[in-house]
């Protein structure tokens, strides 16, 4: 995507650019139209198969509050929110992401949408009264990565919860912070978003460009979502934000004191992308759920990209604790406007748990001396695990 010659080594020993140009070999077309303007990502329409066993998790675990709520699905929000819901829990056959949803700046937004969308040649449809409760005049798209998006402006205001003191919980999740997707070929992906008028924070390359991940935002943090190399179309994760670190350790104790302990797939660490605190949660139906906390501004407009080197073995954990391997693997499918489970195409760049763990892959933790201790190389050996 850049060439390393392009960019400043910095202390922490990753590098800085200017918003790079994207080098695709593969571009979804630019439309004529112009983009929607987002302001951020605002809830996720996500199927569960089983209502009452998510209710637990969602809302008796982790404490979302409950909006609104029936047989068929559950409205949920976090605690600064004041729009309708970040999360719907919908009951169906498949469990599967139906929407990422963003909200747009005005309603005349979702014009733009329908005509940037229809110029793409993608499946467009419109609805007035919206696709789910509290949610106004709405598009939803296949879009040209095979993800389904939803944009809308309407909604019905609720009440923040923020002062509600008397309700918050240790680990209270207190905003929706991002989406993150897996798709086969990250720079066509991140070239499109940047249509879309999303602009890249932070992503993972190696020396030859091959790119692994990116991270992009429309509201001014480290993302709104991030494109990860894999199979996809899939979801790998929703996140929620806490205000502290602190409020992370108390979900782990939490799950700990309930005995669902095994809800924890990855963490709690503090990721080098980011410089966020991070956990790693699975739901009752494997989808992942992050609770992070702590990033940092991004919005002016020569904000730098920073890019980190996929050997450096604390891009992803910053204290140099390894990936689980489900980590890299699992991720929830998403689903056509129809309903129906969107085909998986797989990756054909290299992957990264491939050049990165077991006996193939390296990493280092500091570049170009000596080498790792013996057991710690492979950043995660397969049947080395304790
Ligand atoms: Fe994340």
């Amino acid at each position: 995507m850049t060439n390393r010659e392009d960019m400043t080594l910095t202390s922490s020993g990753f590098y800085v650019s200017q918003e790079a140009p994207i080098r695709t070999d593969n571009p979804v077309p630019t439309p004529q139209a112009s983009p929607p303007d987002v302001l951020r990502c605002a809830y996720m329409d996500l199927v569960v198969t089983d209502l009452a066993a998510s209710r637990v998790f969602y809302v008796d675990v982790l404490g979302l509050y409950v909006t609104e709520e029936d047989d068929e699905a559950i409205y949920l929000r976090s605690t600064e929110e004041f729009i309708h819901h970040n999360l719907v829990l919908r009951k169906g056959p498949v469990a599967a992401v139906a929407a990422f949803s963003y909200r747009v700046r005005t309603p005349e937004d979702l014009d733009k949408a329908v005509a940037f969308y229809s110029e793409l040649g993608c499946d467009v449809r419109r609805n007035p009264e919206g696709f789910t409760k509290g949610i106004g005049d709405s598009v939803r798209v296949v879009d040209p990565l095979g993800f389904p998006y939803e944009f809308f402006h309407q909604t019905d205001h609720v009440e923040r919860m923020s002062w509600r003191y008397d309700l918050h919980i240790p680990g209270e999740l207190v905003r929706l912070d991002h989406f993150n997707q897996v798709t086969p070929d990250v720079p066509r992906a991140v070239r499109y978003m940047q249509d879309l008028g999303f602009r890249v924070t932070e992503d993972i390359q190696d020396e030859e460009g091959t790119v692994y991940a990116a991270w992009m935002r429309r509201k001014p943090t480290v993302h709104d979502t991030a494109m990860t190399g894999g199979d996809g179309p899939r979801m790998h994760h929703v996140c929620f934000a806490t205000h502290e670190k602190h409020n992370i350790l108390a979900i782990c104790d939490k799950l700990g004191a309930l005995r669902r302990s095994d809800a924890i797939e990855r963490g709690p660490g503090r990721h080098g992308v980011s410089n966020a605190f991070y956990l790693y949660l699975r739901d009752p139906d494997g989808h992942r759920v992050e609770v992070y906390t702590q990033d940092y501004y991004t919005g002016d407009p020569d904000n730098p990209v920073i890019t980190w080197d996929v050997h450096d073995n604390q891009r992803r954990d910053w204290w140099g604790n390894p990936v689980v391997p489900s980590w890299y693997t699992d991720a929830s499918l998403v689903l056509d406007l129809d309903g129906n489970p969107q085909p998986v195409l797989a990756r054909t760049d290299s992957s990264e748990m491939a050049v990165t763990i077991g006996a193939d892959g390296f990493s280092y933790t500091r570049s170009g001396e000596e080498q790792m201790p013996e057991w710690k190389q492979g950043e995660y050996k397969l049947g080395h695990q304790l």
